[in-house]
């Protein structure tokens, strides 16, 4: 038993020291097979032998107990050792974030309609045909539905191809008078330079009861907006087309790279288209069930604006997530 003792004590992992129990109390261990002698001893012997032999298995026991217990401390902080972090090491600083030029150019639009007490609304980037199109006076197999290249689901759904749809949910939902805006993703199949399939627009949409609400409110509106965004620039309105406006306009500044002389981003022109807009189209008012109102609406591209401020010369930097691009606007 004294070997036993011995290489107990010299015992240096855990799975010896297993070992070592199996061969003294396993099933077939030496101090086990002790156990069964026993049975042909004469009651005297066998009482004494049987203290003895409990004595010894307590003895091992205990000795093996605490072994274990040195052993597993060991280990422990031999782990610990290993994994030891060097907390005073040099640690290169991740650096904090900025707004994305697209994100901080439509917060700076929704606060200048925030203070001319315009509303925020919001509708589904899924749309249907009715809320998309058909409200907004563009009937099925319109031709002017193809200025506007739509993705389609297999049910006729569609991504919404403009903001113009939260107009028709929102005089749907509210009664006159309405002065909202509508800031969002929408989506059209379209790549190249100048347009991406993903973009942000802001819609807004003014109606009151009666006649109240003219061309010239229009105007005016969008003439203090287009300054407070740009400074001190000329606004001009060019007669256009838009189904759910008439008499509608397209909307240009004076070029604010050139002032007006004449340079690559005008292409020449020396003004800088930037928004779309109009009289709302009687058809758009029966198709929302509004009667005797009058009202303006008009759309902007947010990733238009956020290049004409920070001078970004092409549309898709806007979409590469760079850093380097990012850091700028810190
Ligand atoms: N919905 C139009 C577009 O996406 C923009 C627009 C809105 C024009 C409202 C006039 C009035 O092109």
């Amino acid at each position: 038993m004294q070997e036993y003792r011995e290489s107990i004590a010299k015992c240096g992992n855990l799975a010896d020291l297993d070992k070592i129990r199996v061969a003294l109390l396993g099933k077939k261990g030496a101090i086990t097979s002790e156990f069964a002698k026993l049975k042909d001893m004469d009651e005297a012997t066998k009482k004494e032998f049987a203290a003895n032999l409990n004595k010894l298995r307590d003895e091992f026991e205990a000795l093996l107990a605490a072994k274990k217990t040195e052993l597993e401390s060991g280990e422990i902080k031999a782990k610990m050792k290993a994994e030891a972090i060097d907390i005073t090491l040099f640690n290169e600083p991740s650096g904090a974030g900025a707004l994305h030029p697209v994100m901080a150019t439509m917060d700076k639009i929704i606060e200048y309609f925030m203070m001319q007490n315009f509303s925020l609304e919001t509708g589904p980037l899924i749309e249907d045909d009715f809320h998309n199109f058909e409200a907004l006076n563009l009937p099925k197999y319109h031709p002017a539905r193809d200025m506007q290249d739509t993705f389609y689901f297999k049910d006729f759904r569609l991504l919404r191809t403009h903001t113009s749809p939260v107009q028709v949910r929102t005089m749907m939902s509210k009664k006159p008078p309405i002065r909202m805006i509508a800031p969002g993703t929408v989506f059209r199949r379209d790549m190249d330079l100048t347009h991406t399939p993903m973009f942000h627009q802001v819609e807004g949409l003014v109606v009151e009861e009666g006649g109240a609400v003219s061309f010239a409110n229009l105007k005016s509106m969008l003439e203090n907006f287009l300054k407070y965004m740009f400074g001190d620039v000329k606004v001009r309105f060019r007669p256009s087309f838009f189904p759910f406006t008439e008499p509608s306009a397209e909307v240009d500044i004076s070029c604010i790279f050139c002032h007006g002389d004449g340079c690559r981003v005008c292409k020449q022109t020396g003004w800088l288209e930037v928004l779309g807009c109009g009289v709302v189209d009687p058809n758009v008012f029966k198709a929302v069930g509004y009667k005797n109102v009058s009202g303006y609406a008009f759309g902007l591209g947010v990733e238009r604006f956020a290049m004409l401020l920070h001078q970004i010369p092409d549309l898709r930097s806007l979409f590469e997530g760079d850093l380097r691009l990012l850091e700028q606007f810190k």
